[in-house]
């Protein structure tokens, strides 16, 4: 069993989960994207129409869902319960309500227990928000990805395009920037960088030469 927890955090759309993914496959180790939890999360309450401002009403889903991964190309596979939801957590609906729903104390609780528990043995590439911060304070190494808001725009629309869904430019970069600034303002668990996590801004750099970089950060560990 390999020991070694990767935490890498940082804003929406900054290439977490790509390079989390290509990491966790390149090293074996278990890959988890913490994001589509609490995206599950979101969905299992707006499927039982619960106003999400209603925090009460919002925590009482939580018995009811439970959250589970399998390994896909080249997206890992997301389930609520036994039902596939992979493509329904990504849709504009879930995106532009996760962050409230992510901001309830018992919700997050209860994700970071789950988180904790699949890493507790290690051999794990987590991505989130919170992770080198509070799920993962102790993980060997803690990477903190960023970029401008208009490259990840950029990246989202291209996303977007290639699944046929249909944004704006503009849009995608007034979401993100609305995103940024609930996750970071919450009260618990804001994103926010780990005073001993490595910042790399991934603005103009290739996918293989932000995975270079972590593999290099990596290594000097
Ligand atoms: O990484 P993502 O865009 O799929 O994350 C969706 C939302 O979930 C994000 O806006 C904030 C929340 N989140 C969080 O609060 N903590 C995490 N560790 C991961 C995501």
């Amino acid at each position: 069993m390999n020991p070694i927890q990767i935490a890498i955090d940082g804003p929406a759309s900054a290439g977490k989960s790509t390079i989390a993914k290509i990491l966790a496959t390149d090293l074996n180790f278990v890959y988890v994207d913490t994001g589509a939890m609490y995206r599950v999360v979101t969905l299992a309450a707006m499927r039982k129409n619960i106003v999400l401002q209603d925090e009460t009403a919002v925590v009482a889903v939580l018995p009811d869902v439970n959250i589970s991964f399998k390994p896909g190309n080249p997206v890992q596979r997301v389930f609520l319960n036994d039902e596939e939801v992979t493509t329904e957590i990504r849709s504009v609906d879930v995106t532009a309500n996760v962050s409230v729903v992510s901001a309830y104390a018992a919700v997050r609780q209860a994700m970071t227990d789950i988180q904790r528990n699949i890493a507790a043995d290690g051999g794990v590439v987590m991505d989130g928000r919170d992770i080198g911060t509070t799920v993962l304070p102790n993980a060997a190494v803690k990477i903190f990805l960023i970029a401008s808001v208009h490259e990840r725009a950029v990246r989202r629309f291209k996303e977007n395009q290639a699944k046929g869904m249909d944004t704006t430019l503009e849009d995608l970069e007034a979401a993100i920037e609305k995103r940024d600034y609930l996750d970071s303002h919450r009260d618990i668990s804001p994103l926010k960088k780990a005073t001993d996590a490595i910042e790399l801004d991934t603005t103009g750099l290739s996918i293989t030469e932000v995975v270079d970089s972590v593999k290099h950060i990596i290594a000097t560990k």
